[in-house]
């Protein structure tokens, strides 16, 4: 299959085009590099001996969009690219809006008028607000809690509506837990900008010297140890559920809903004592005040995705921690060299 992933020089985006080379397919490019590096993708076509198309663009610019669909005859497309911290979000809402929404419209603009009508679309947990239980089912109610979040459930209803208007489209809105980890050869894995917002990321530049030590957000949250409980999932996992996701759509399912997540939900403590164990590094911490609009507890319950894509996540948190830590040890300054 000619499969284009937009993003796909990104963290999770490396790695699935890593497993769809893997597959057999040919993959194209579309990044404007914002948030990654063409480095990346080389190590991808390094690893997998095959070689991916890249074009070094942005969704906005959509003469250069439809180019692509006019250069290739593409049956499928993944949408990793937008832009993803909660923080930023709230500081520049409309940069978000525009980026997000605005991007996934004229992607989706391209689609239609080429015929190309499958996509799966990076969601995510955000999208179920504050739980009012876990383990989370993809019919829970939807709500957001910040602009980025925004950005994920209007595009949601955007191609909701999409597939109201015409029922050809197939579209797979994969709702992902919390990605980490790294593809085992080291090679390729997360590369934050400036100083992480997310934990793992955070806790690897601890314990390769970059960060000093951990702020852990509240430890007074009613969990098994107060810290806050998320679902972890292994972004070697996560990238072969897009392949499972891609093979759904070619069986005309319309529009399907799946989270992503393993159905474990693992404390900061519990993810700090085994990242200790995968680096053999101790991890100083300190106890700082709650981070505004974090959630207690947030986990999937992942058995649609195991029912309907035969997919399951099968790497746990040891398996997540080393592989980070293969990758952050061997890059401590991510591609940059
Ligand atoms: P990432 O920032 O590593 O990847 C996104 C990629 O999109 C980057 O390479 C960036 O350069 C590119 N991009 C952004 N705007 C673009 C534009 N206008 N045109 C072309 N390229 C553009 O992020 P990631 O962690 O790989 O996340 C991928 C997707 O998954 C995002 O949509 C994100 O919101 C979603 N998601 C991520 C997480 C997470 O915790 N990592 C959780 C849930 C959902
Ligand atoms: N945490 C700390 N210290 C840190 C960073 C995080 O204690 O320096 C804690 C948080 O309080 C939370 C847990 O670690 O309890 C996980 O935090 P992350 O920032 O890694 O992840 P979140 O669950 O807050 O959010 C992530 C993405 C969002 C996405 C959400 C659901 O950042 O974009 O998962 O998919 F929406």
């Amino acid at each position: 299959m000619n499969v284009l992933v937009t993003g796909g020089a990104g963290y999770i985006g490396s790695h699935t085009v890593l497993e769809l080379l893997n597959e057999g397919h040919e993959v194209i490019v579309i990044d404007n590099l914002s948030n990654s590096s063409k480095e990346a993708l080389r190590r991808v076509q390094e690893i997998t001996g095959k070689e991916v198309i890249f074009y070094k663009e942005d969704l906005l610019n959509k003469q250069q969009v439809d180019k692509i669909f006019i250069n290739h005859s593409i049956d499928s497309v993944i949408h990793f690219a937008g832009y993803k911290a909660v923080g930023e979000s709230v500081a520049e809402p409309l940069m978000y809006y525009d980026n997000n929404i605005t991007g996934t419209i004229y992607l989706c603009e391209a689609m239609k008028k080429h015929g190309v009508k499958n996509i799966v679309f990076s969601s995510s947990a955000t999208v179920y607000g504050d739980p009012h239980k876990v383990p989370i089912t993809e019919d829970f109610p939807l709500s957001a809690t910040n602009p980025y979040g925004r950005t994920k459930l209007f595009i949601e209803y955007i191609l909701k509506d999409l597939h109201v208007a015409d029922e050809s489209w197939n579209i797979a809105l994969l709702r992902y837990f919390n990605p980490v980890g790294a593809h085992k050869s080291g090679q390729i894995g997360e590369d934050p900008n400036d100083i992480p917002n997310n934990l793992m990321p955070y806790v690897s530049q601890v314990a390769v010297g970059k960060l000093k030590e951990l702020a852990i957000f509240g430890d007074d949250y009613p969990t098994h140890d107060g810290t806050g409980v998320r679902d972890y999932i292994h972004v070697v996992d996560l990238a072969i559920g897009h392949l499972k996701a891609l093979k759904k759509l070619n069986s005309n399912p319309g529009l399907a809903v799946y989270n992503l997540g393993t159905g474990k939900g693992s404390s900061v403590l519990d993810m700090v004592k085994a990242f200790e164990k995968a680096s053999g590094k101790k991890i100083p911490y300190k106890i700082a005040p709650r981070r505004p609009g974090d959630i207690a507890e947030c986990y999937a319950d992942p058995s649609k995705a195991e029912k309907e894509l035969n997919w399951t996540a099968t790497r746990g948190i040891e398996e997540m921690c080393e592989d980070t830590w293969r990758w952050q040890s061997k890059n401590p300054n991510g591609y940059k060299n």
